[in-house]
């Protein structure tokens, strides 16, 4: 299977990686010109503090080889000062540490302010970066620098084999950010103000592998929580993800040109998707994860702008989605090319569920979209196991294809969706919808087409991935 592309984004953001890394290249230089390498192990360079301004913390730094505590780089932890530069040695030392793993430790008790930054590698071992306090982003948009991105908050890029982990916090602050007057309703008198809007991702991986998120708690982004894009064998594994059911744009985990990914354990309630699984991904597995509220778990949107998509290989199974504007959701734009295959949603609880089964190949944000005459070829989804509540606002099952490209070989088996009040019933609805039932449903779907369809997608190649 061919399947990595990259879209005309990654390669403008490789282009802006470049400039950025390239002045934080020259940043780095003068300061080894200046000062002894800072890869040596820290109380040479930053003395800790005396009198520890750390009620709360009882730790000793752990002086062993390979554990890089950023107060042995100067990081002091009152949740006021700017820390950015003892993480940034930190992580520059452990990055360089021969040892094949590397412990950066942000200590339980204390709370680091960071300033927007991309930890780049490759480093020689692999990094564990320990997050046992509070991490965060400074407050809002008045307080982001000047000259960096209000795109993203910390960058890991160029990583092979990096663990983020810990039982502490990243609090991403997003309050202000949700709260701009450009944001849905948020300027005079509920409007929504014009002009540009960008608030950060607050954790986003880039073209990295080998990466494992594991036990941490993560609330109030300013935007997505989670973004890996180009990456490779991702594990994610018991986190905690909240932020309020109105905060703009806050999804939990994204991923795009991603493969081998799997989510497990994990508990997202935000304001828009759960998950959401965007053009490039392959083999990701999503397992025991509780959504809600939020927008549910989502693949797409994709074929936007007619870009040519692939997602194949997606399986989310025994799992709980709750009070969410949708369920399991495969959304496409008009026009593009591709195609979405190969996806099971299996065993999933459905509490009040808005969607809880939906396709959507007329996704539009505009209202002013015009049908095309081609689409993402979506084909070989497998439903089995869902059961739960809806809203009756919304039929609980809707497959809408394009006219142009049917959907083909959904198949659906153990279906049982009640109404979550009262006891009207909403026909599923279908449009240009090919697929078979392998066992009755509640409520019956009659309106799914047999076979295959007359057109030839199958046979052409623009749906091919
Ligand atoms: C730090 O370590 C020293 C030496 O191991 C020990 O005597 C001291 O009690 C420790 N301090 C704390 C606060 O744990
Ligand atoms: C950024 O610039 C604006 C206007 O020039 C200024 O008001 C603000 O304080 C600056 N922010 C920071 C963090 O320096
Ligand atoms: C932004 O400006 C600060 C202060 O002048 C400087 O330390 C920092 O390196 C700059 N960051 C970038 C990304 O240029
Ligand atoms: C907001 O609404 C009030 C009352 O309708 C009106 O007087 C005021 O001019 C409006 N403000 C703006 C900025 O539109
Ligand atoms: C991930 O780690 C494994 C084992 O350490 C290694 O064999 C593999 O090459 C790594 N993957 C990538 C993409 O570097
Ligand atoms: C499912 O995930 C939750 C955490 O969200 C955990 O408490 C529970 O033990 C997991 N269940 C299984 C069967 O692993
Ligand atoms: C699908 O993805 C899973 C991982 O989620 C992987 O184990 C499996 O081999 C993949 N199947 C195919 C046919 O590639
Ligand atoms: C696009 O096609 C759908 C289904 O045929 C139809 O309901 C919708 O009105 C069309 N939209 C436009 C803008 O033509
Ligand atoms: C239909 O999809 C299922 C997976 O849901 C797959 O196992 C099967 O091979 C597909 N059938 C055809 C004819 O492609």
């Amino acid at each position: 299977m061919g399947h990595s592309s990259i879209s005309p984004i990654g390669i403008f953001s490789i282009y802006f990686l470049t400039l950025l890394l390239c002045t934080q290249g020259r940043h780095h230089f003068h300061k080894n010109k200046n000062s002894h390498s800072h890869y040596t192990y820290a109380p040479s360079i930053a003395p800790p503090p005396a009198e520890a301004p750390s009620p709360n913390s009882n730790d000793n730094y752990t002086n062993e080889p390979g554990f890089y505590d950023v107060r042995a780089f100067g990081g002091i932890g009152d949740g006021i000062s700017d820390d950015t530069e003892s993480l940034k040695m930190a992580w520059d030392a452990a990055c360089q540490s021969e040892l094949e793993v590397n412990v950066i430790l942000l200590p339980r008790g204390l709370s680091f302010v960071i300033h927007p930054n991309i930890f780049t590698g490759p480093c020689k071992g692999s990094l564990l970066l320990r997050v046992d306090g509070t991490l965060m982003p400074p407050d809002g948009p008045e307080s982001w620098p000047n000259n960096t991105s209000k795109r993203q908050w910390l960058i890991f890029y160029r990583i092979n084999g990096m663990s983020l982990e810990g039982t502490g916090l990243i609090d991403g602050r997003g309050q202000k950010w949700w709260d701009l007057p450009c944001k849905p309703h948020k300027g005079p008198n509920g409007t929504t103000a014009p002009g540009p809007c960008d608030s950060p991702i607050a954790l986003r991986f880039f073209m990295s592998s080998n990466l494992t998120v594991q036990g941490l708690r993560i609330k109030n982004s300013p935007q997505f929580h989670f973004r890996f894009d180009g990456c490779e064998s991702v594990h994610i594994e018991s986190i905690y993800i909240t932020a309020p059911a109105l905060s703009p744009n806050t999804d939990g985990i994204h991923i795009e040109n991603t493969n081998d990914v799997r989510i497990y354990n994990s508990v997202v309630s935000n304001g828009d998707d759960c998950v959401s699984i965007g053009s490039g991904c392959y083999d990701v597995d999503i397992k025991n994860i509780t959504c809600g509220p939020g927008h549910g778990i989502s693949i797409g949107s994709l074929g936007n702008h007619d870009s040519r998509a692939c997602v194949s290989n997606i399986t989310v199974r025994d799992s709980v989605i709750k009070v969410s504007d949708n369920g399991v959701r495969i959304k496409t734009w008009q026009g593009g090319s591709g195609s979405v295959s190969g996806v099971t949603f299996s065993n999933i609880e459905m509490d009040s569920v808005k969607n809880p089964i939906i396709i959507d190949q007329f996704y539009c944000l505009s209202k002013e979209c015009n049908n095309k005459t081609s689409a993402v070829f979506v084909s070989d989804i497998l439903y089995t196991n869902i059961k739960g509540t809806y809203d009756i606002r919304h039929p609980p099952m809707h497959f809408a294809c394009s006219d142009s490209v049917p959907c083909t070989n959904l198949t659906l088996s153990d279906i049982e969706l009640l109404p979550a009040q009262g006891d009207m019933v909403l026909d599923p609805f279908c449009w240009n919808a090919y697929g078979n039932l392998d066992t009755l449903t509640i409520p019956p779907v009659s309106c799914l087409m047999e076979g295959i369809p007359p057109q030839s997608i199958v046979g052409n190649e623009i749906y091919h991935c």
